[in-house]
């Protein structure tokens, strides 16, 4: 398992669209691997395989044990099924100085699959649907900022 470089905004790769992964092969499970060890390394709740330079339909999330149960996988990810909505603050890895507010669903439900190829179907709500949201507009070149309604430098820390 290794951390990989995050791309950040300005990078042209971030705005392309992904192409489904076809076969979970041992590629793709490495990438799985290196995309949480990513993701946790620099304190993220998600991420998308853009951000690390893949244009594959792929995201890992761990919202921590608030309010999800652990990593998820999620391999060519649609959202099936959306309702309410919910305005707050959002970040993202590949646009680090910046926050921005954004209207999401409050609850969603992706199907996806599992790095053992099995499909599954999973609802959530809240901060977690958030997630899911920004991740999956990841894989079609959209970030957040493309949807704030306002957008704010971070505190220096
Ligand atoms: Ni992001």
């Amino acid at each position: 398992m290794s951390c990989r470089n995050i791309r950040t905004i300005g990078d042209e790769l971030l705005r392309k669209k992904s192409r489904p992964v076809e076969e979970i092969n041992e590629r793709i499970l490495e990438l799985l691997d290196d995309m949480a060890e990513t993701m946790y390394q620099s304190g993220g709740v998600g991420l998308a395989a853009p951000q690390v330079g893949v244009l594959r339909r792929i995201a890992v999330i761990d919202v921590g044990k608030e309010f999800g149960d652990g990593l998820l996988e999620l391999i060519n990810p649609e959202i099936i099924a959306a309702s309410g909505e919910q305005t707050d603050a959002e970040g993202c890895l590949s646009v680090p100085e910046y926050i921005g507010t954004v209207t999401r669903p409050l609850t969603v439900t992706v199907r996806a699959q599992n790095r053992n190829s099995e499909t599954y179907e999973k609802t959530v709500s809240g901060f977690f649907a958030r997630a899911v949201c920004h991740e999956l507009d990841h894989l079609d070149g959209v970030l957040f900022v493309d949807h704030a309604v306002e957008i704010q430098k971070r505190e220096e820390e």
